[in-house]
């Protein structure tokens, strides 16, 4: 699935119902750009041109690949900010909560990963899970061991995804299997780093699991990693649900509040994605406005584990730096638009109208920002990798008639949120190459 030397150098043009964003819609006037006969044109991976099919005709080149999915609608790739694809097949675990589902499902499964080879099995289905969604990038949490992280590094690569994983850190509050130290944790994640961030596609993200696994030492040790390595990413959780926030509030008695933990440790900055934030008050969610840090939030994991509802008056109020993520296992599905489902629903429980441009936004330019990669990913900006999926509008049959319906483009992304998931993914594109075990499209391909 990466390029192949034949195709390296091949334009190609992949016309369709084209939909980008520039900016955040809830928050601009023309925050997006939308072709109804759109074209994409790609050479050597990347997005030479983007626009009105009969104004950039005269632009496909003589041998030029022509791609014919008229009808169906073109968007960047989506990116998940939060998921642990060691949890792939805890999916759907039936519990009455975070800390029992932790001790029950996740960490037995978690142990098994020492084994490379196990590893490697399990990342391979989660890198062609996340293709089959149309999720070409994403944040990843593998487990304490380094070899996980390696397995889905290798595996990522072989796909030529843009993806970012780190071994977990924990060193107390967990079974003695998982357990690594504040020495041993760093050191191992440091390695990690020196090897594979920055290699091809990849990112390093340091992964300490959650305040309560962490000493103040091993948080520390984080700290220092972040500070010697200004570019990395930093993934935790925070704040997810009230009998976490409890122990946590007991575990750093003097900590202003559980956010404050990480803070103090130097471990807010642009780059930091914090998994659920639910229970933050106004100094929190001032500061991570202002650290440039992000919020993934994580609406089916959340509603599956009744950990509570993410506040979207207080985010947009703060001009938090919001993304969307799918949490699996904790969350129930790899789909972004299941996510998008969820999310609207939640935002919904909480008086607020979430449009589905803005979700749309969220799961591919808003994502991409905050990764500090909207130059790359994300975006069908000049020179950004070529990452992304058409949608089939009629790829159920209710979904078919719905769409029939739709009045506005806001209609139909709606549709899609609501109604849709991996079934509406009909093709899925990484660096201009069609990707994963789906590839096969019925889309008219002629030489131009
Ligand atoms: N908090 C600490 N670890 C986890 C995890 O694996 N999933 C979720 N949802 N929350 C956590
Ligand atoms: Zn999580």
């Amino acid at each position: 699935m990466t390029t192949s030397p034949a195709t390296q150098n091949l334009t190609r043009a992949i016309r369709g119902r084209v939909l980008h964003f520039l900016r955040d819609p809830q928050f601009h006037d023309d925050a997006y750009q939308y072709w109804e006969d759109g074209v994409l044109i790609v050479t050597a991976g990347r997005i030479t041109a983007a626009g009105d099919y009969a104004q950039l005709a005269d632009r496909i080149p003589a041998g030029a690949q022509v791609i014919d999915h008229r009808g169906k609608l073109i968007v960047p790739g989506f990116i998940d900010t939060h998921v642990h694809y060691p949890q792939t097949d805890i999916i759907a675990s039936p519990s009455p909560g975070l800390l029992h589902w932790l001790d029950t499902y996740t960490f037995p499964e978690e142990r098994r990963f020492s084994e490379p080879a196990y590893a490697a099995g399990v990342a391979g289905f989660f890198a062609d899970e996340l293709l089959r969604n149309g999720t070409t990038s994403a944040m990843v949490w593998s487990t304490v061991h380094a070899a996980s992280a390696e397995a889905l590094f290798a595996e990522s690569e072989r796909r030529n995804m843009r993806m970012i994983t780190g071994k977990v850190l924990m060193d107390r509050n967990c079974p003695e299997f998982l357990r690594d130290t504040a020495e041993t944790g760093v050191q191992e994640s440091a390695d990690l780093l020196s090897r594979w961030h920055g290699r091809g596609r990849l990112a390093y993200a340091i992964t300490p699991r959650f305040a309560p696994t962490s000493t103040d030492a091993q948080l520390a040790a984080c700290g220092e990693l972040a500070s010697a390595h200004p570019d990395a990413y930093i993934q935790t959780h925070v704040a997810e649900n009230r009998d976490e926030v409890k122990w946590a509030a007991e575990l750093f008695p003097t900590a202003r509040s559980y956010l404050d933990v990480y803070d103090r440790h130097g471990l807010l900055r642009p780059g930091a994605f914090y998994g659920h934030a639910i229970y933050l008050d106004q100094d929190d969610r001032k500061r991570l406005a202002d650290s440039g840090a992000a919020v993934a939030h994580c609406p089916t994991s959340n509603l599956f584990l009744g950990s509570g509802f993410y506040d979207f008056h207080e985010s947009d109020a703060n001009r938090l730096h919001l993304t969307l993520a799918t949490d699996v296992g904790g969350g129930t599905s790899f789909s972004m638009l299941r996510t998008m489902n969820a999310a609207h629903k939640v935002a919904r429980m909480g008086g607020y109208h979430l449009s589905a441009l803005r979700m749309f936004f969220l799961a591919t330019r808003g994502a991409a920002e905050a990764l500090g990669w909207a130059d790359r990913i994300g975006s069908f900006a000049i020179g950004n990798e070529a990452d992304f999926i058409v949608l089939d509008p009629a790829a159920t049959p209710l979904l078919a008639r719905r769409s029939e319906r739709a009045a506005t483009l806001e209609e139909q992304l709606f549709a899609f949120a609501m109604l849709g998931d991996d079934r509406v993914i009909d093709t899925v594109y990484v660096m201009g190459e069609t990707a994963g075990a789906g590839a096969a499209t019925a889309a008219k391909i002629a030489v131009h």
